[in-house]
Parts: C-alpha cells; sequence; structure tokens
C-alpha cells in the first residue's frame, strides 16, 4: 500500500518537475521569437538639407540617440561626443539579470554600421523595435517614442550622411529575468500620433514631442517592468519603482511626477523657471535622463513641452526624493 502510494506520488513529482523544466525551457526561448513578419515602413531617406537637418536636431537633442550610440567612453560619462556624427556605438548597458545590451554601430559603415541595412529596415527597428535580423531589439523597443513618418524619414536621411566609422559591437546578451519574461515583449503596433511640426509655439507641439519622439512619457510614467513595462497610472504621474544608481549603489532613482500637483516637482515652476531647469542640465551623475541632450532643444520646443505638461490632470502620486538611499 505504502509502495503505491510512493510510486503515485513520484509519477505526480515527476510529471510537475517535467512540466515545471518544459515552461521554463518554452519561456526562455520565447525571447528568440522571429518578427520578420511585421512589415518595414515605406518610408525613404532624402537628400533635401532641411529634412537632414531636422533629423540632426532629432537624433542628437529631441529624441536622443546619441545618448546610447556615441562612443563608449563618451556614453558612459554622459557627454555628447565632440563629433556628433560619431555614433560607432559599443557602450555596454548594464541591466543586472535583465541582461547586457549594446547600442549599435549607427555609421554607415557597410560591415560593422547600418550601411549596408536598408531604410525600411531601419525605420522598422526605430518604429517596431524589430531589428535587421528580425528579433525583438528589447532596447529599442522599449526607449524609443513614436514618431510620425516625417520625423522618421528625417532621422532616417540623417543616419545616412554619418560617415563610416569601423567599430565592430557586441550583440545583445539576454539575461535569465529578460529572457523569463520576453513572451511579454513584443513589437510595438503602428500607433498613429497626430504630426505637429516644429515652428510655432503650442501645447500641441509639446504633446508631441513628450508623448512622442522625445519620450518624456516612457520613463515618468508608471509601468510594470514584469508585464513589457505596460503603463499602470495616470501619464506623466511619475514612475513607481526605484533603480539603482549606476555610480553608487548606496543610492537609487526614482522618476518624479510632473503633472501639475503638489505632489510632483513642477508645482512651483513657471514657464520661464521649467526652461532655465532643463537648460541647466544633469546635476546627478548617475541619473539616465539624457539630460544633455534635451539641454540642446529650442526654446520653442521647451515651452511647447511646458505648456503641455501644464495642462496634464493634476495626479497625486509621492514617489518621494528623486535620488534617494537605497532600500
Ligand atoms: C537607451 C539607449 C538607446 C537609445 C536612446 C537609442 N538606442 Fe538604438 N539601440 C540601442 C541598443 C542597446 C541597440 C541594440 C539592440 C537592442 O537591444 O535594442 C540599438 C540598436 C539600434 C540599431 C540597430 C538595429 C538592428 O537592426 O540591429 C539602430 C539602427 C538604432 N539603434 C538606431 C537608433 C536611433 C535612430 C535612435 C534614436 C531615435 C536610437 N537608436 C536610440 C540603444 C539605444
Ligand atoms: C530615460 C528616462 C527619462 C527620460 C526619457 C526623461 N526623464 Fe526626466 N527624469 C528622469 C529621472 C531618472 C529623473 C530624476 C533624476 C534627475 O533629476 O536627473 C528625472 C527628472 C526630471 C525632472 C526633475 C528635475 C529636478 O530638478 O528635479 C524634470 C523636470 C524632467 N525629468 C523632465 C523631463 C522631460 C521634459 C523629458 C522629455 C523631454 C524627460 N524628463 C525625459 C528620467 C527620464
Amino acid at each position: 500500500m505504502l509502495k503505491k502510494i510512493f510510486k503515485v506520488v513520484g509519477i505526480v513529482l515527476g510529471a510537475g518537475l517535467l512540466l515545471v523544466v518544459s515552461f521554463v525551457v518554452w519561456k526562455l526561448a520565447s525571447y528568440e521569437r522571429d518578427f520578420t513578419g511585421v512589415r518595414l515602413p515605406n518610408i525613404h531617406a532624402s537628400q533635401d538639407p532641411a529634412v537632414i537637418a531636422q533629423g540632426e536636431y532629432l537624433v542628437h537633442s529631441v529624441a536622443h540617440c546619441s545618448a546610447c550610440h556615441g562612443p563608449a567612453s563618451v556614453v558612459t560619462h554622459h557627454q555628447l561626443p565632440s563629433n556628433l556624427q560619431d555614433m560607432r556605438g559599443g557602450y555596454a548597458l548594464r541591466a543586472g539579470p535583465f541582461g547586457t545590451f549594446y547600442p549599435s554601430n549607427i555609421t554607415s559603415d557597410r560591415e560593422t554600421g547600418i550601411g549596408a541595412v536598408s531604410d525600411g529596415q531601419l525605420a522598422r527597428v526605430i518604429r517596431h523595435g524589430v531589428g535587421r535580423n528580425g528579433r525583438y531589439a528589447a532596447f529599442m523597443g522599449l526607449v524609443v517614442g513614436n514618431m510620425a513618418d516625417e520625423d522618421l524619414t528625417a532621422i532616417i536621411s540623417y543616419l545616412r550622411t554619418l560617415p563610416a566609422i569601423r567599430n565592430a559591437v557586441p550583440d545583445d546578451e539576454w539575461g535569465i529575468v529578460a529572457k523569463l519574461i520576453s513572451a511579454n515583449f513584443n513589437p510595438h503596433p503602428n500607433r498613429p500620433i497626430h504630426y505637429v511640426p516644429a515652428g510655432a509655439l503650442s501645447r500641441e507641439r509639446g504633446e508631441y514631442l513628450a508623448t512622442g519622439p522625445a519620450a518624456c512619457s516612457g520613463c515618468h510614467t508608471p509601468t510594470d517592468p514584469m508585464n513589457g513595462f505596460a503603463p499602470t497610472g495616470p501619464l506623466f504621474s511619475g514612475e513607481g519603482h526605484a533603480e539603482p544608481d549606476p555610480t553608487d549603489s548606496a543610492y537609487e532613482f526614482v522618476v518624479p511626477n510632473l503633472t501639475p500637483d503638489a505632489t510632483g516637482v513642477m508645482t512651483g515652476w513657471d514657464e520661464d523657471q521649467f526652461v532655465a531647469r532643463m537648460r541647466a542640465g544633469r546635476v546627478h551623475a548617475g541619473s539616465k535622463m539624457p539630460w544633455e541632450n534635451f539641454a540642446r532643444m529650442t526654446e520653442n520646443d521647451l515651452r511647447s513641452i511646458y505648456r503641455y505638461l501644464h495642462t496634464l490632470p493634476a495626479t497625486s502620486h509621492d514617489v518621494g526624493t528623486s535620488r534617494r538611499h537605497a532600500g
């Protein structure tokens, strides 16, 4: 009788173990899912100098591509490359158990850069987060803001002008946590966005920038990292979970609430104070915010962003001090 019970228990345990193991194996493999089916956007580089100049502004300022794709030493110290055309990549973005990710060489070198990557493939990784290899490009998918065709075209047009620099960059190394939750990481669908071109100062331009190519909303909105960073609360009400300060592990950062509420950082600021703060740049060495890029934004764009943020519904969400003792 006892023997029989042991046998049954053994079978049940064995089957359970097998299930768990196959679940983990299946999960671990899902990060290699193939997304070549995601259509290449119908975007083509232009040689119009005005379009290229618009792209340069986006790459080095609003959309802050150079905060990651500059030379590794420059990115480490949160500088902008002294030669803005040096987008050789190679910085190691260490994200703990999520893995280590390497911003690519996006100069026009054919072997180690994007010289042999088509306009459509470039547009696809920027808009949908699907790399040239058809896999989910984790960082690109999570950090690049949505943008209108006009801006996407401008960015690609500018990238085509970057002189070739030979610099082979390693492939991303997905960590165990990223692999386990990778089933939650999916390419962005087409997300229609109302394009408001640069020029006049307006709340609408501010909304386009802050929720679009500048991606302020991506960092300043609460999200669930275990669920593909899906929003879990009102836009711009501040990110709830803390992230370690890479320059000193005794400290951590939380991203503040930017809505016009007393629990937000901006309640006391008028438009001029906001512009002055954005121009002043980085205060905390380890902050992930690309202050150096944003400090270069035009006066009208910064003022437009203020006007937009100031008309958001006030949301009470006290995340505490932006940089504080860990734990
Ligand atoms: C926060 C860092 C970060 C920012 C900002 C960023 N990238 Fe990337 N980029 C990466 C990383 C890391 C990779 C490697 C693939 C991955 O993990 O997404 C990458 C890969 C790429 C690739 C190669 C994709 C492929 O097919 O292999 C291109 C092209 C690119 N980025 C362009 C851009 C452009 C243009 C911008 C600005 C609109 C930008 N990136 C902003 C980190 C960043
Ligand atoms: C990559 C993430 C990220 C992005 C993108 C980002 N921020 Fe931040 N932001 C942070 C973090 C982290 C802090 C807190 C640490 C600090 O002050 O640098 C912060 C702080 C701030 C502060 C408070 C500064 C202070 O003096 O207390 C303002 C204002 C702000 N961000 C505005 C913006 C605006 C406007 C945008 C878009 C143009 C933006 N942020 C985009 C991460 C981000």
